[in-house]
């Protein structure tokens, strides 16, 4: 099994190009069933959740093909399957995604259970509260979700949930109601980009939509929509990852097609935290020479401090000097990584749903274990400043969201390589 090398102690330096947003391309190319023809997305990241969606949309009828790297078009014609097998949807639990779509498309959906995960028990209680407001009946059967659109009419449906506004329930509300009859009107409903960039690219297909970013979205149901050409947004996670790394290394990198207007509760964070940044419209600056200081941070919903990044932000308190708080509001038992971090010579203790972080000197490289997407990417920052060599076990955690970590690190002076 593949795993990444990484030896400590190199500042970095130069530029680095942010690719696509990974949470931004999985749902839009489900939408992309809703529509009459063929649409082309580009800025697509090359990462292997994108392969797994592309899979789920091949079985359900759907022709998928990547003319180039960056680019997938997606033929919605044959579409006539409604099952998402078990085989498909445990690979990526974002693939709940596609419920929205096939019932605005095809009237009937049946998709498999996701089950749990390393980074919590995640439910999809509020997916199904939508669908049933909107007049779907939805049952449990035989582990999968079944559900039959035939009477869903526009109407209020509220997305509140206990840990606030869901993504993809969200996503998946907007998608099931745009070619649904008469007006949904959506309250608590999630403001990240990622949902902003689902809306966007509905409109563009003739979908009508309005609030797009708040918490309240309006939906006129359309009779059809069309196939169109779309370009992502960039990915604000990989972008925070990649300043997190200059901040760590003590180095200067430039990141390039990034939106710092996306990442605003990051940048005043790291900034807190001694790490300089000068935000353009498609370029962020960031330099890690200064002196750390150690931050408190809370994750919230968009525009709060992002979970994704909470691992991350972790890795780089262990070397600030202090004691820093870090709390989780999103997943309450998303710390998989405070363990392998330890093993690095980190002091991190855990209080319920917050990490006391206690500054230490340096790192310890050490043989460390990935538990999922962005605690492997903790991981893997910890190894760019830890003393000697951390290796990097079950990497294809990182390979599912983030396109090349490898070669973009080799590029801006990191001792890093795959190894067999
Ligand atoms: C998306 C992102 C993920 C990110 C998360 C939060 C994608 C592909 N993934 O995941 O990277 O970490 O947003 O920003 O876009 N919840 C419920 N019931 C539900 C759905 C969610 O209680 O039906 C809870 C979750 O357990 C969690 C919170 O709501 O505590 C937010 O989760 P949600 O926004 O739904 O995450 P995802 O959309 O799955």
């Amino acid at each position: 099994m593949d795993k990444i090398v990484v030896r400590g102690g190199r500042r970095l330096r130069g530029a680095v190009q942010i690719s696509g947003s990974k949470n931004a391309a999985l749902p839009i190319m489900a939408a992309a069933l809703l529509g009459d023809n063929p649409s082309r997305l580009t800025n697509v990241p090359r990462v292997t959740d994108i392969t797994t969606m592309a899979d789920i949309l091949t079985s359900l009828g759907a022709r998928v093909d990547r003319p180039s790297p960056h680019e997938v078009v997606i033929d919605p014609g044959g579409l006539g399957n409604s099952t998402a097998p078990y085989e498909l949807v445990r690979r990526m639990r974002a693939s709940i995604c596609v419920l929205g779509p096939l019932l605005g498309a095809l009237g009937r959906a049946r998709i498999s259970l996701p089950g749990g995960c390393a980074i919590g028990n995640r439910p999809i209680d509020l997916h199904l509260k939508g669908m049933k407001q909107l007049g779907a009946a939805v049952n449990l059967s035989h582990g999968f979700v079944v559900a039959d659109g035939k009477r869903m009419r526009g109407t209020d449906v509220f997305l509140g949930g206990r840990f606030g506004s869901s993504v993809l329930a969200t996503a998946n509300v907007l998608m099931a109601a745009v070619k649904t009859k008469g007006v949904t009107r959506i309250e608590g409903a999630a403001c990240e980009p990622e949902v902003v960039d689902v809306a966007q690219f509905l409109r563009k297909m003739g979908a009508r939509i309005e609030g797009m970013g708040s918490p309240s979205l309006v939906v006129e149901g359309v009779k059809s929509l069309r196939g169109t050409a779309y370009e992502l947004i960039p990915d604000r996670i990989e972008a925070g990852t990649y300043m997190i790394a200059a901040a760590i290394t003590g180095g200067n990198l430039a990141l390039k097609g990034c939106r710092a207007d996306h990442l605003r509760a990051v940048i005043e964070t790291l900034e807190e935290a001694g790490v300089c940044i000068h935000g353009g419209a498609r370029m962020i600056r960031v330099s890690g020479g200064g002196r750390r200081r150690v931050v408190d941070v809370t994750t919230h919903p968009y525009p709060g401090f992002p979970t994704d990044l909470q691992a991350q932000l972790m890795a780089l308190m262990t070397i600030s000097p202090g004691i820093s708080v870090i709390t989780e509001k999103v997943f309450a038992e998303r710390f998989m990584h405070v363990p392998e971090l330890n093993r690095m010579a980190a002091c991190i203790s855990l209080e319920g749903s917050s990490a006391i972080v206690k500054g230490v000197r340096a790192l310890s490289g050490a043989p460390v274990m990935a538990s999922d997407l962005r605690a492997s990417a903790a991981l893997i920052l910890a190894g760019l400043v830890a003393r000697g060599e951390t290796v990097v076990d079950r990497v294809y955690h990182i390979d599912r969201g983030y396109e090349d970590i490898v070669g973009k690190l080799r590029n801006v002076g990191a001792e890093i390589e795959r190894a067999g």
